[in-house]
């Protein structure tokens, strides 16, 4: 089906179109992974992380974010933490709750994550990484994956001798945010690094970083000869991203989701929200993710101003009517 871009496969999951739904905490939840996978283009869907401390212990919160539904397929879960022996459980309960892959996060910059030696910590210290890559492939049969950046920081670049790692030990597939830990999400993702990575290992790899449109999907194929394209904060701002990258990938007309569909995706989610979430949980996804679907939209800010001060969930609703009426043009 696709013209460029080979299928890419993760062990033996088929991932087709090769375009993975980047694990993001706080927005990568069921409902959006769902709302991803029926607007369809998705081959693969990240959770969001879970600390795998929190998993071994059963602690309700993490437990519960582990909830996923067959149409979500393939399903990625990705787990993080700094102790071998924890995560090797983690990966079990992984395996156990059905994922079709297990990823390990060795990429994330926050502080909280950091000073408890997990997340892009791990790049400081390849022997711990090791050691946990080994410990997870082992009590897992599921494929692996691992997520890392280019390094700590600008002189410590390790990300080939990590991909190195991850080869030799049975990961089945990289995926490489071509930032470091220090740059955060500032300057631009270097995807000739990606390119390198790729020259390196024969275990396929996904690039990540910057894929906004699809014109930069099939940049960043042809640039670095990737096996397949994650994205993250492009799906957020415009949900359709996977559908249009998988048309232009094979060659087909990409079509713009009208005002009307977007207001009703925002409404449909909307109201999902307020119906499954408790009254704090749905105040806060309300406001995350009114912020992220109406970046780059006319007028995006005002409605963005309107939401602090809004009483209840089901104001988000009205809300939304209201600042799609502005955009769509009435029947005459
Ligand atoms: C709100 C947010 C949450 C994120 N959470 C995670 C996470 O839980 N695990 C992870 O590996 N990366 C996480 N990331 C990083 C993304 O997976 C991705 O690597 C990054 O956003 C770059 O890709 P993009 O330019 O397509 O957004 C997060 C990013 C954002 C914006």
């Amino acid at each position: 089906m696709l013209k460029i871009g080979t299928a890419l496969r993760i062990g033996t999951v088929h991932v087709d179109p090769p375009l993975v739904l980047a694990p993001m905490a706080g927005v990568t939840d069921r409902d959006f992974r769902l709302l991803v996978r029926r607007i369809g283009g998705v081959g693969l869907v990240t959770m969001e992380f879970i600390s795998s401390r929190g998993l071994v212990n059963g602690e309700k919160r993490i437990v519960d974010l582990m909830h996923f539904s067959e149409e979500e397929r393939p399903i990625s879960i990705q787990i993080y933490g700094s102790d071998a022996d924890t995560m090797a459980s983690a990966a079990r309960e992984v395996e156990r709750r059905g994922s079709d892959v297990c990823d390990i996060n060795m990429g994330c910059p926050a502080n909280k994550i950091l000073k408890g030696c997990a997340g892009a910590a791990l790049m400081r210290d390849l022997k711990a990484a090791e050691k946990i890559i080994v410990a997870v492939r082992r009590a897992i049969s599921i494929p692996l994956t691992v997520k890392f950046r280019l390094g700590l920081d600008d002189d410590r670049r390790n990300y080939l001798e990590l991909g190195r790692v991850c080869e030799a030990n049975g990961v089945d597939a990289v995926a490489l945010h071509a930032r470091t830990a220090r740059q955060k999400f500032s300057g631009e993702a270097e995807w000739r690094q990606i390119a390198e990575l790729k020259e390196v290992l024969s275990i396929p790899v996904i690039g990540n970083g910057d894929v906004n449109t699809p014109e930069d999907a099939v940049r960043m194929l042809g640039q670095t000869g990737c096996d397949g394209v994650m994205v993250g904060r492009g799906a957020t701002r415009n949900p359709w991203l996977f559908r249009q990258i998988a048309t232009r990938l094979s060659d087909g007309e990409i079509s713009q989701p009208s005002w009307e569909q977007r207001r009703d995706l925002i409404l449909d989610h909307f109201r999902t929200v307020i119906e499954r979430e408790e009254r704090k949980m749905a105040f806060y996804k309300l406001k995350n993710f009114t912020g992220l679907y109406s970046k780059g939209l006319p007028n995006g800010l005002s409605l963005r101003r309107q939401i602090h001060g809004l009483p209840h969930p089901e104001s988000f609703l009205e809300a939304i009517e209201r600042f799609f009426e502005d955009l769509i043009p009435r029947a005459a």
